[in-house]
């Protein structure tokens, strides 16, 4: 009945990325600030908005489903939504629903992601040294990740591990990673860190380009580009001494954004065409006016109509303000 999502681009929206929750047990340095200010719980969408709203997308041809934050599983209602959004793969509406996390609560809810259909998470893993992890993450602990990680493949559920690049914090430490991740039959994507919100410091001070640590692998890796693009911003190639495959999202040396597939929602409605640009589009109120999604479904089209041609994201220069002002938690990647 609806026509799919076409920008002024000719890119079709098939991929949503939904922010659950701003809110992390977690506060990794690059990330955000110590003392965070969160939104007020009350401003939040509940969880059958969430749903009539990932639903309408998926009624214009999303097919991939994200579940991003802050971190998603620290939202109480998670697996009520999760649950209730698996029927659109039921009925192959929906191709995939997955979720990326930083894997602090896997332990508890790997069983129940599995029982709704989630087949592939992205876990969030900067360092394998405990210590290290915790002066990255502040608050976290490595054993509880990784414990939830072994919960989730116990599962049956796919594990691909994205490490966000960091001069000094883990650069030394790249090349372990990968192959502790590929000797597991793991993926892993390598990022560069995005001028995204105020953090404590200067993110001058942790920016490690990856053409630089892919030119230091290849000392050690013979890599092979993929020409597969999965339609998302990484670039991957296949190392012939682990046989796994590593991905580069590289926005800072390397612009993605032709092929974008994307457009982001969070978690008080607010749907974001770009996680680079600051142009917004409310649907809460649409939502909120009628129990009919006529006027959603028209500001969905309004919104998509000026999306715009990617970001511009620069972080070369010491003591700028981000290019974007609010976090990756509020806007889910
Ligand atoms: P796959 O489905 O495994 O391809 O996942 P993904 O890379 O789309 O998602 P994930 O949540 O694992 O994101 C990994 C990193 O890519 C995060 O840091 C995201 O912020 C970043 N990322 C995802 N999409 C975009 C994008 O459109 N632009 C930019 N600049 N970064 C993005
Ligand atoms: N730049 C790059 N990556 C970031 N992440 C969080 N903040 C930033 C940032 N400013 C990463 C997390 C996670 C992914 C969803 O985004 O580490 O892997
Ligand atoms: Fe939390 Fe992920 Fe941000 Fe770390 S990077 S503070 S785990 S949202």
């Amino acid at each position: 009945r609806y026509s799919p999502l076409i920008d002024p681009f000719q890119r079709e929206i098939t991929y949503l990325r939904v922010s659950v929750t701003d809110r992390c047990d977690l506060r990794c340095v690059y990330c955000m600030a110590e003392d965070m200010t969160f939104l007020p719980r009350k401003s939040l969408l509940t969880h059958e908005e969430l749903d009539r709203l990932c639903s309408a997308f998926i009624a214009r041809g999303v097919k991939k489903l994200r579940l991003t934050g802050g971190e998603p599983l620290v939202r109480r209602d998670l697996m009520t939504l999760i649950r209730s959004l698996s029927r659109h793969l039921n009925t192959g509406a929906l191709e995939e629903l997955t979720l990326t996390t930083n894997g602090t609560q896997l332990a508890r809810f790997a069983g129940e992601l599995a029982d709704a259909g989630v087949k592939r998470i992205n876990v969030s893993l900067d360092t394998l040294d405990a210590v290290r992890f915790r002066a990255i993450t502040r608050r976290g602990d490595l054993g509880q990740v990784l414990d939830g990680m072994a919960a989730a493949r116990a599962a049956g559920i796919k594990i691909k591990i994205n490490t966000v690049a960091l001069k000094d914090a883990n650069e030394d430490e790249i090349e372990d990673m990968i192959a502790w991740a590929h000797g597991q039959g793991m993926d892993m994507t390598l990022i560069e860190t995005m001028p995204l919100g105020d953090i404590d410091g200067d993110r001058t001070d942790q920016y490690l380009p990856l053409s630089l640590v892919k030119a230091r692998l290849s000392r050690r890796f013979s890599m092979t580009d993929l020409a597969d693009r999965t339609g998302g911003p990484a670039r991957y190639v296949r190392i012939a001494e682990t046989g796994g495959r590593l991905g580069f999202i590289t926005p800072l040396t390397h612009n993605f954004c032709e092929s974008c597939n994307r457009v982001r929602v969070t978690c008080t409605g607010t749907l974001f065409m770009c996680l680079g640009q600051e142009d917004a589009a409310d649907l809460r109120a649409p939502l909120r006016a009628s129990e009919s999604d006529e006027a959603l479904h028209a500001a969905i089209e309004a919104a998509i109509a000026r999306k715009p041609k990617g970001h511009d994201f620069i972080i070369d220069r010491r003591g700028q303000r981000p290019a974007v002002g609010r976090h990756m938690s509020v806007t889910g990647g």
